[in-house]
């Protein structure tokens, strides 16, 4: 048993990954400023383990308040989601996702010197693979600069490689393909606030009404059907790796560790719309556009060194992934709401 700081546990993929904490008889302490997640999230988890968490709101890119909880809860691991992931706010607001992007990492790796935390997997990302020829693998240079998203990724690993050279602990840098989907009850599940850029998120908010069409850009890239394909991961999947990677770096001396978390199968925009509607039932209103600045044609994960170090593989299919989302957001069409009771209160 761990006990595991989940730094952003109140987001999409940290309250999905709580679950899969406590399903594998590990502790979760739940950090989030919930800047890009509600607090009713932590009722929806009690309610879905079964168990009382402890959580705090709290602002990891403060020090001071990072180090205290450190010191009050001497965890044995971290799980790093905190920080703000939209690629083209980050072009606009660059300053902004630097300062929160690294501020958080520093505060955690500064934390975990308080407290001996030997364990950190961090949340990063494909983007960091830029323009290498695909499949992507986790020995290819990691060099994005196309975005402040994308770099801070990059940084961040770096980061985390030199400290680990110095310090003792160990690194999974865990880098996501395109994670959708939600979890099976329909109870928690991915809410953007604001518009939605990514595509599933924008597929749900037509669906549910709160948009009135899809926009797909580009039908010329040189895929078979015109439209860009993306490695889409199930969240319930992606969960369950960092468990396999924690796990891991428990078991082994391993310093720093890169893992792919995809399938390894590409999908086109124009199928992941089609399986949602056979997943609804639902005809989704769809207007072609011209290319989105920045999209690659074309990339998916070679998966195989999660499968043989952690006897990780992704294994729901598309149509899992849409039937899930679509589940979540029939049960939640406005979104988590705002302001319900938190079942217990937070720490500090
Ligand atoms: P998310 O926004 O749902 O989750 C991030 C959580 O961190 C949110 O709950 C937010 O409130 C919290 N947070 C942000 N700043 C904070 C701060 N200063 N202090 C405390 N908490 C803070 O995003 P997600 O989709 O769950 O992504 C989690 C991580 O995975 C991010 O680092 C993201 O960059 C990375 N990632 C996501 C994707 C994706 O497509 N969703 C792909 C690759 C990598
Ligand atoms: C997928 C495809 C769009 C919206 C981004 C980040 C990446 C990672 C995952 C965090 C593209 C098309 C989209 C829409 C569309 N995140 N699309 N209509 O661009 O692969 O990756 O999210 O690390 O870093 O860059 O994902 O979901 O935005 O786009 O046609 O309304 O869907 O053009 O081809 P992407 P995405």
């Amino acid at each position: 048993m761990m006990r595991v700081l989940v730094a952003g546990g109140a987001g999409f993929i940290g309250s999905h990954t709580v679950v899969k904490l406590v399903e594998a008889g590990h502790e979760p302490i739940i950090v989030d400023n919930f800047s890009n997640s509600k607090p009713v999230v932590i009722d929806r988890l009690e309610a879905l383990t079964g168990s009382h968490l402890t959580w705090y709101n709290a602002d990891l890119t403060n020090r001071e308040i990072t180090e205290a909880i450190f010191t009050q809860e001497q965890p044995d691991a971290v799980i790093h989601f905190a920080g703000l992931k939209a690629v083209g706010e980050s072009v606009e607001k660059p300053l902004w996702y630097y300062e929160t992007n690294m501020n958080t990492t520093f505060n955690l790796l500064h934390g975990m010197a308080t407290a001996e935390t030997r364990h950190i997997v961090f949340s990063s990302s494909a983007t960091v693979y830029g323009n290498n020829p695909i499949p992507f693998q986790e020995d290819m240079e990691a060099v994005n600069s196309l975005s402040p998203y994308g770099y801070s990724k990059v940084a961040i690993e770096r980061v985390l490689t030199d400290t680990a050279k110095v310090a003792d602990i160990q690194v999974g840098l865990l880098r996501y393909f395109n994670p959708v989907g939600a979890h099976p009850s329909g109870t928690i599940g991915e809410d953007p606030l604001g518009i939605p850029n990514n595509l599933m998120p924008a597929i749900a908010s037509v669906a549910t009404g709160r948009r009135e069409k899809l926009y797909v850009f580009g039908t010329d890239y040189p895929t078979p059907d015109g439209t860009c394909l993306r490695d889409y991961i199930h969240v319930q999947d992606l969960a369950a790796g960092h468990v396999a990677a924690l796990d891991y770096l428990a078991a082994h001396d391993t310093k720093v560790r890169a893992w792919n978390f995809g399938t390894g199968q590409g999908t086109s925009v124009l199928e992941l719309i089609h399986a949602f509607e056979k997943a609804s039932g639902l005809t989704l209103p769809i207007e072609y556009a011209p290319r989105r600045d920045g999209d690659r044609d074309a990339f998916w994960a070679d998966a195989s060194r999660a499968k043989i170090e952690l006897g990780w593989t992704a294994e729901k299919t598309i149509d899992e992934m849409c039937a899930d989302t679509w589940r979540f957001q029939q049960a939640n069409p406005e979104g988590y709401p705002d302001g319900d009771p938190i079942s217990r209160p937070a720490q500090l």
